[in-house]
């Protein structure tokens, strides 16, 4: 069984697993070479033969036992019918969210819009050390409804009650986010991970309906499916307890404001991953390795996947990685 599968599935210790968020990205010049002559994002994450390539960056730079695909989880909104254009230094915009549009779209589309992905899952699996682990990915509801909706930019002025009833968008949504983990998982992904990255801008008495129970349902459907699964609910502190015990992913990954020994004693039955403050690779190689070893003995006895607590940043100097990989193998 490849390593991934074994930490999340058997709950082993004794292995090591290492991948990274945002391990194919713009901190790589070789990405970066392909970025430059790929002016819009969106075609290039429907190009299966770059989004393959870039997904392999990493894996033949580092000693690395997962790939995740080159993708983006605003591929749902998009295929769901919303303009969505990455513009520099500002990142994404979505064009206004039109009900009719969303609502008219069906599963045929979607899949047909999205079929580059699967195409390019299925390709990378192919290519991958058989023991290497194939990890798939969505945005959780929330986290969409944010970029879908603009929330951003009106903080404190989301009417959650005007939402809750508009339930038919969260359903669809939840039911579109399911099909797509399924066509990935078929296509040949192996792991999935939901990033709920923007589950910090919700207020305490909105976690239930907005966070812990969309992650709930989807996922319900991937056991069912034996699909494992990996949760990133961000930002919510020290609420990732509560988020733990209600939605039982296989896996959860802690960002960097979580502390690691409370994680270790509150986070219970579950798999943990990453945490380390993608900052700390921007530091010098001492500071990085005592942060890196900080995590390594405290999750030196429960089954841990190290990862960061986010993305990597694009300032990330990919020799830091590889000395941090390096340092990771060997720590005994
Ligand atoms: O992790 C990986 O290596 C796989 C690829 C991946 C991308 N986006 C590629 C990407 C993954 C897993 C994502 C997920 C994603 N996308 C999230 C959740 C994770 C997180 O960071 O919290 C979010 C919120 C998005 C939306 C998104 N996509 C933003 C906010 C931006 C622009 C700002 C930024 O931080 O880069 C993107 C663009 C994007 N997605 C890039 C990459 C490599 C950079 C695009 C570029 O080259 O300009």
């Amino acid at each position: 069984m490849r390593t991934l599968e074994k930490i999340l599935i058997n709950k082993k210790k004794d292995c090591k697993s290492i991948w990274f968020m945002r391990q194919a990205g713009r901190y790589l010049p070789e990405f970066r070479k392909i970025r430059s002559k790929n002016k819009d994002f969106i075609k290039l994450c429907l190009n299966s033969k770059l989004a393959s390539r870039i997904t392999l960056q990493p894996i033949k730079r580092y000693d690395l036992d997962s790939a995740i695909i080159f993708s983006d989880i605003l591929m749902v909104p998009y295929a769901l019918g919303q303009k969505v254009q990455f513009t520099k230094n500002y990142g994404p915009r979505l064009s206004n969210f039109n009900p009719e549009i969303f609502f008219n779209s069906n599963k045929k589309i979607f899949k047909k819009t999205l079929h580059p992905i699967y195409k390019a899952i299925k390709e990378t699996r192919n290519k991958l050390d058989h023991k290497k682990s194939l990890i798939s990915f969505v945005g959780a509801p929330w986290t969409l409804l944010v970029y879908m909706m603009g929330f951003k930019k009106k903080k404190n002025r989301i009417d959650f009650r005007q939402i809750k009833n508009n339930k038919i968008i969260l359903e669809k949504l939840i039911e579109y986010i399911c099909e797509h983990i399924e066509n990935q998982f078929r296509a040949g992904s192996n792991v999935v991970q939901i990033f709920d990255s923007w589950a910090g801008l919700l207020p305490k008495n909105q976690l239930l309906d907005f966070c812990y129970k969309p992650n709930q349902k989807i996922v319900n459907f991937c056991k069912k499916k034996r699909i494992p699964v990996i949760c990133f609910p961000k930002g919510i502190g020290r609420n990732y307890s509560e988020f733990n015990k209600i939605v039982k992913p296989n896996g959860i990954s802690l960002d960097y404001e979580v502390e690691p020994l409370w994680a270790k004693k509150n986070l219970k039955n579950v798999v943990l991953q990453g945490g380390m403050h993608p900052k700390f690779l921007l530091k010098t190689d001492d500071v990085i390795q005592k942060e890196a070893k900080k995590y390594l003995d405290i999750f030196r006895d429960v089954p841990y996947i190290f990862n960061l607590g986010h993305g990597l940043v694009p300032e990330t100097d990919p020799n830091n990685l590889e000395k941090l990989i390096k340092f990771v193998r060997n720590y005994k």
